[in-house]
């Protein structure tokens, strides 16, 4: 977990934005600075309303690529962050809550990868985009929920793969692919903790209902998913599908852009199974480090231009060739 507090920057707690209009505070800021504001669809609706651009992480990491921004605020979670300021070394990137980690990005110490990565010298190397900088360095490709199957499938089948840190990702696309990639052992804590039994009982209540879940899932709800997908993919689907209503096994915050894009079909968030809401008033199942972003720690980020996102030039370039890869065969492959 990375540690920062406003402290460190001179200030006795974080500047309060009291009384006053902070989306309209927030667009002059962007216009006097020159800063474009991308948000995963994960975060709170008024940051997705306030933001340039959502997306999901591959989108994401192409709209910050190719920015002609000199300042890029990702309201997301760090990894997202680091993504922007290893494509975009030049440009400051900010993000509103250095403490807004990624349990998969925790799970996978580098130092610890590399000691894996080293034991199986005949393997390549692809880490899921939720990793830090540091992993990514231990990496020949990174891929996203959107591009992992078709990344993988472009290594020849007797090619041998490490894939981390995401266990049922990884699984997944194991069992899509027929490939026995070496997989390690992290995971969500959101998405661990959706259960078929949850989903059933809402199948019970919404027969016709088709059940959305992202690949971070364990396998039986997987299984159980009439479309399995990255954030961008389950949302075109409920977008184009005949179908109006959709039980959605992912992290809730995407259900706004669901709405809005499909105003009149019926989306129905599955709780997680062990009860823990982590402050949702709704029974939703939610990232606790994207709620971290919030629409006042967007407008001091953008008015003290801090959290910034610094990452070693070292790092930058090493982590740098297994990201341009990612892009580079996405791109070739259509995706
Ligand atoms: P996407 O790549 O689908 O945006 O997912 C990112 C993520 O963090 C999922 O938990
Ligand atoms: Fe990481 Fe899970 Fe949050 Fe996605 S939902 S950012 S994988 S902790």
């Amino acid at each position: 977990m990375i540690k920062e507090s406003w402290k460190e920057k001179g200030y006795v707690d974080e500047p309060t934005a009291t009384d006053i209009d902070l989306k309209s505070e927030i667009r002059k800021l962007c216009k006097e600075k020159n800063a474009v504001i991308l948000a995963h669809y994960y975060t709170d609706k008024p940051l997705q309303e306030i933001a340039d651009f959502i997306g999901d992480s591959l989108a994401l990491a192409r709209k910050a690529a190719k920015t002609e921004a000199d300042i890029i605020v990702m309201c997301g979670v760090h990894f997202m962050g680091e993504t922007c300021k290893i494509l975009c070394p030049d440009k400051k990137v900010l993000i509103p809550d250095a403490n807004a980690s990624c349990s998969l990005a925790e799970s996978c110490p580098a130092d610890k990868f590399r000691e894996f990565v080293k034991a199986h010298p005949d393997h390549k190397v692809i880490s899921y985009v939720n990793t830090t900088a540091a992993t990514k360095t231990v990496t020949d490709v990174v891929v996203t929920s959107s591009n992992a199957r078709q990344i993988v499938e472009s290594f020849p089948k007797e090619q041998k793969l490490i894939f981390g840190p995401d266990r049922n990702l990884g699984r997944y696309i194991n069992s899509v692919t027929g490939r026995e990639m070496l997989l390690w052992d992290g995971a969500c804590h959101v998405h661990e903790r959706f259960s078929t039994g949850k989903i059933l009982e809402l199948k019970t209540q919404y027969p016709s209902a088709k059940v959305l879940a992202h690949p971070e899932c364990k396998g039986p709800v997987v299984k159980l998913a009439d479309v399995v997908g990255s954030t961008a993919m389950l949302l075109n689907y409920a977008v184009k599908s005949e179908a109006q209503q959709f039980i959605v096994a992912t992290e809730s915050g995407i259900l706004f852009e669901m709405q809005r894009m499909a105003p009149e079909k019926q989306f129905i968030p599955v709780p997680p199974d062990d009860g823990e809401t982590q402050g949702a008033t709704c029974g939703c199942n939610e990232c606790a480090y994207m709620r971290l972003n919030t629409l006042e720690k967007l407008y001091n980020t953008l008015k003290y231009e801090w959290p910034e996102v610094k990452i070693s030039p070292e790092i930058i370039n090493a982590a740098r060739k297994p990201i341009d890869e990612m892009l580079n065969i996405s791109e070739r492959l259509g995706i």
